[in-house]
């Protein structure tokens, strides 16, 4: 479904991605783990067209989507869930639902997958009316990640949504994101810091650092490795 190949991402003279190559098939979910400044970020915003590559390809379904506009690329089924989540607080929770649909126009079908996104967050539902940024953390997330199924994506891309959050919430948000791709058949590429949540909920896993991949495999299996037990899950 997304095949990456040979990515490579520049800030100046800033390498962040010095060629990434990884794939996801349908319905899978794929997990990359790494430290800070791995490059992780700057990966999904090249695979989602909001950084241009400078050099490597992507292509999405068949088709190569290679220095693409977002909003193209958007439109072809690739959803992205923002690092930091990107929310409008002043917004209220069913206003930034709409938002995630504003390719869509304003009709029934969209009223259908709104229906569909609310009943999923329980949490939303009782608040749709309260602004979004007095919403606690893990329903701000909840909240992102409701919005970008507000395209209707056949992919979901997710950038640290356990970010700042307890691990009971964590661990919510790991199954929330789990049954999103059982019920919707929705694959997913997810970048996290917490390498056991990510580890267990996905099918494969790739580990990042200085902006290349050094390690892949099922992530039954790299739960097992010792470079990622001594430098991701504690020793
Ligand atoms: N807009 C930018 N301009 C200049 N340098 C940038 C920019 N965005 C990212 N970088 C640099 O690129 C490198 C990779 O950053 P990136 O955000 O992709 O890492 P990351 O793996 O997502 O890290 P984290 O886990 O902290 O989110 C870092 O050295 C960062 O400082
Ligand atoms: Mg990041």
């Amino acid at each position: 479904m997304l095949e990456v190949t040979d990515l490579r991402v520049r800030y100046g003279n800033v390498v962040a991605v010095a060629g990434v190559s990884l794939s996801v098939a349908d319905g899978e979910i794929v997990a990359v783990i790494g430290p800070n400044g791995a490059g992780k970020t700057s990966t999904l915003r090249a695979i989602s067209g909001l950084v241009r590559p400078s050099a490597g390809r992507i292509s999405f379904n068949g088709t190569d989507i290679t220095g693409w506009k977002a909003h193209r690329i958007v439109a072809m089924g690739l959803s992205h869930a923002p690092e930091g989540r990107r929310l409008f607080p002043q917004m209220t929770v069913l206003e930034n639902l709409k938002m995630g649909a504003y390719l869509r126009g304003n009709g029934a079908a969209l009223e259908r997958t709104l229906q569909e996104v609310v009943a999923r967050f329980p949490r939303l539902a009782e608040r749709r009316r309260q602004r979004a940024g007095t919403l606690s953390g893990g329903e701000q997330q909840m909240l992102a990640i409701g919005r970008a199924l507000m395209a209707e994506p056949r992919m979901l891309i997710l950038d640290e949504p356990s970010f700042g959050l307890a691990p009971m919430v964590v661990t919510e948000i790991g199954r929330v994101i789990q049954a999103i791709n059982r019920a919707r058949k929705v694959a997913v590429l997810l970048v996290e810091q917490n390498a056991r949540m990510a580890l267990s909920i996905s099918a494969r896993t790739y580990v990042m650092e200085t902006g290349t991949i050094v390690l892949e495999g099922p992530s039954a299996s790299l739960r097992e490795s010792p470079h990622v037990k001594a430098a991701y899950l504690g020793g």
